[in-house]
């Protein structure tokens, strides 16, 4: 049962929302924790459970201490869903790589906004845009909302690292939540996307905090007993 804090929360929540009409709220399934042996399954069952984008996260082993896919399984992933790929590239040099996605099947590209990504990033933001898809920037929990803000104009969302960026299944760092909320009230039209460690616990928070797009790969593709639909439906009923 909701506490009392917690329904005047989401109560305040509402309200905001009506007055300020923040976007609407999205979960994004993030294919990271799903069985690599069944990507296509996967993507499908992440689909029929009503997930509103499929989150994939390309990793160089370079940018991030691990590994995961490049762009030809991301083209799989498109044959197998026709929900909009948001596809997170935690990779160093994101441009050289950015068509390569997008000919795939992105339809979002989220680069980085720290030096280690070692790229232009309005320039990587331009190119984005110059092929007419979403361009998001993410942001590690160390790195201060204040470097995103000059790009704020360029991005259709802002994606803010609840986890230090490399694996799946790490804990939520609740610190996050205040910059959740400064990113909000700057960019009140923006997507506020969150990503690490997110449940039906801890997504509601993030929710109240300003975040309207939830990414959670552990707590739903690796679901007791797999009910992705079951899962995903309480996060969205914590969040009213
Ligand atoms: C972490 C990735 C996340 C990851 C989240 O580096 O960016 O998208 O898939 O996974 P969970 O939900 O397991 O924390
Ligand atoms: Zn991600």
């Amino acid at each position: 049962m909701m506490s009392t804090s917690t329904a005047t929360s989401a109560i305040m929540r509402t309200i905001l929302d009506m007055t300020m009409n923040n976007p609407p709220l999205l979960v994004a399934p993030s294919i990271l924790a799903a069985d690599y042996g069944a990507f296509a399954a996967e993507a499908q069952l992440a689909e029929q459970a009503g997930g509103d984008w499929l989150h994939c996260d390309v990793m160089d082993g370079h940018f991030v201490p691990n590994i995961s896919f490049g762009p030809d399984v991301v083209k799989a992933l498109r044959a197998a869903t026709t929900i909009p790929l948001d596809v997170h590239l935690m990779i160093e040099r994101p441009e050289r790589y950015v068509e390569r996605f997008i000919e795939a099947g992105a339809n979002h590209v989220i680069v980085h906004v720290e030096h280690e990504a070692r790229h232009d990033v309005e320039w990587t933001l331009n190119l984005i845009k110059s092929h007419s898809k979403r361009a998001g920037l993410a942001l590690n929990p160390a790195t201060p909302a204040s470097r995103v803000k000059p790009f704020l104009d360029l991005v259709d969302e802002l994606l803010v690292m609840t986890v230090n960026p490399g694996f799946g299944g790490q804990a939520f760092m609740a610190d996050m939540l205040p910059k959740i909320s400064d990113l909000r009230a700057a960019a009140p039209d923006v997507d506020i996307v969150v990503d690490g460690g997110i449940d039906t616990e801890t997504g509601p928070r993030c929710f109240e905090a300003g975040a309207n797009v939830l990414v959670a790969g552990t707590s739903l593709f690796r679901h007791q007993h797999h009910d992705i639909a079951g899962a995903m439906k309480v996060l969205r009923e914590n969040c009213q």
